[in-house]
């Protein structure tokens, strides 16, 4: 019988139920509607709502239900609608609808399905942390390696700087970094509980709010009912927070695609790494880059699709908001998916940094650094050394030369009466001594970016503590909830 059938004098239409269950994204919630319902079952013999005799048989209801989920011997029901009746309607069989209808007491399935959620994503949340951390252990171990080997830094696509390879990696780490505290403020937007909101007003019953938020492990509580059953803005904040990642794993990969394109040729990614082509012989193809560039896509849709989902929506639960879970998972998803994947491809790709120091010359990227020179050594306003050397730059292409011809360009700059030797032109524009010279705050030389690694390892560690933390405080509220004997 349906648990609504005193009002409904109807059994449901086939297509309705087909149209508005939840039973394959609810798959992921069982754990956690159980873990919920233990707190919940515990609040409520706490504070004397039921018996002791009660407590033990839902209790252990609710453990049997987990062990045969944990060993895929529970399924979800259509016909139950979602995991929190597909579970009511398994205690019932399990200890009878006199025991185990006394388990929704005080709650609601508007205050379940959130603190379910909560549940689950915190966990994930935390996850997802871990892998953009051990990218960036992996690109700083990268960085270390490759203080002194020289890369080419672009501006409009086009070589502008020679930067260290180093350089470019910490460039990530730095992005992560930031995008590692937002999942930090991400995860304590999330972690908290609703529990006890009920319906929507909360409830006449004396619950004990607290001690569902303490079994449970939050941090804080959301204290008020109706908002704390209507908002799905700690979904909304988490998707927007893994677009963002999502759009420097882009521009990652967009990097990997030109450096490894016939063009440009300094990335060398690995053949695991790579499709070839149907028909052309020759292809090795940068299809993950590509993919990933591709699956950003799914996130950004899942934030525009949840901010639209709720728009329309005003206070108290209403079915839209059923919507949040099939968009969240595959964001989440795909965002862990394209972190370790991506992370892989950075650790079993090389870079070529001869290839690199023959761009610099050829591409005049280290022209800047004779502008300079003249400020410093010959007392020129900055203007007119850039005046001069972008001079210079063109009357070299005109007798398509480059930076490397020194006799012209040594005639060329003595015309404009600036004398210096082959050796001191040499000195100041071989790219690598032009990487050396960088040394201002956040500057690519060896000496900066060693600082710079510095950095980002502490805040790093500060940020594997913070995963620890919290991911210990779950674990132990997780086991302890479940270290429940059998009645
Ligand atoms: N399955 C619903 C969801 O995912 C939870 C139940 C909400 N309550 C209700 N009265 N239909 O949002």
């Amino acid at each position: 019988m349906k648990i609504w059938a005193g009002r409904l004098s109807k059994e449901i239409n086939d297509k309705v139920l087909n149209y508005t269950e939840t039973t394959n994204a609810d798959l992921r919630l069982i754990k956690y509607d159980i873990l919920g319902s233990i707190a919940h079952v515990k609040m409520l013999h706490k504070q004397k709502i039921i018996t002791e005799n009660c407590e033990k048989n839902l209790l252990s209801a609710l453990i049997e239900i987990y062990r045969l989920n944990e060993n895929e011997l529970f399924t979800l029901e259509k016909e139950y609608e979602d995991v929190h009746l597909n579970i009511e309607n398994k205690i019932n069989c399990i200890i009878g609808d006199e025991l185990g209808g006394m388990l929704h007491t005080a709650r609601s399935r508007n205050d379940q399905v959130v603190n379910d959620t909560r549940l689950y994503l915190r966990s994930y949340i935390l996850e997802i942390k871990k892998s953009l951390e051990e990218f960036s252990d992996n690109l700083l171990l990268k960085s270390t390696e490759n203080m002194n080997s020289l890369a080419v830094g672009y501006t409009h696509v086009q070589p502008a700087q020679p930067i260290s390879l180093a350089f470019w990696y910490t460039a990530y780490v730095s992005i992560f970094n930031r995008d590692i505290t937002r999942l930090e403020n991400t995860f304590n937007s999330t972690n908290c509980s609703v529990l006890g909101s009920c319906a929507l007003s909360g409830t006449s019953f004396n619950i004990d709010r607290s001690y569902t938020q303490e079994l449970l492990g939050f941090d804080n509580i959301i204290g008020h009912a109706l908002d704390a059953t209507s908002s799905r803005d700690f979904i909304i904040e988490c998707l927007s927070t893994l677009s963002i990642i999502m759009s420097n794993l882009s521009r990652l990969a967009e990097e990997i695609i030109t450096w490894n394109s016939f063009e440009y040729g300094t990335l060398n990614i690995d053949d695991s790494f790579t499709t070839g082509s149907s028909i052309m012989p020759q292809k090795k193809n940068p299809v993950v880059a590509e993919l990933a560039k591709g699956k950003v896509s799914r996130v950004y849709g899942a934030l525009m699709q949840s901010l639209a989902m709720v728009k329309g929506v005003g206070l108290g639960y209403n079915c839209d908001l059923q919507e949040d879970k099939p968009l969240l998972w595959d964001a989440l998803d795909t965002t862990i998916q394209t972190i370790k994947i991506l992370d892989e491809h950075i650790k079993t790709s090389s870079y070529d940094s001869q290839r690199a120091y023959d761009i610099c010359w050829g591409s005049f990227s280290t022209i800047t650094e004779l502008a300079n020179w003249l400020v410093t050594n010959k007392g020129l306003p900055f203007r007119k050394s850039h005046l001069i050397a972008g001079q210079l730059t063109n009357f070299l292409i005109s007798k398509k030369a480059t930076l490397k011809s020194s006799n012209i360009a040594l005639d060329f700059l003595k015309s404009k009466d600036i004398e210096l030797s082959e050796e001191e032109y040499f000195e100041i524009l071989d790219p690598k001594n032009v990487m050396n010279r960088q040394v201002s705050l956040g500057s690519t030389s060896p000496t900066s970016v060693k600082i710079i690694i510095e950095e980002l390892e502490e805040s790093l560690l500060a940020h594997k503590e913070f995963t620890f933390r919290k991911s210990l405080v779950i674990e132990k509220a997780e086991s302890s909830l479940l270290k429940i004997k059998r009645g």
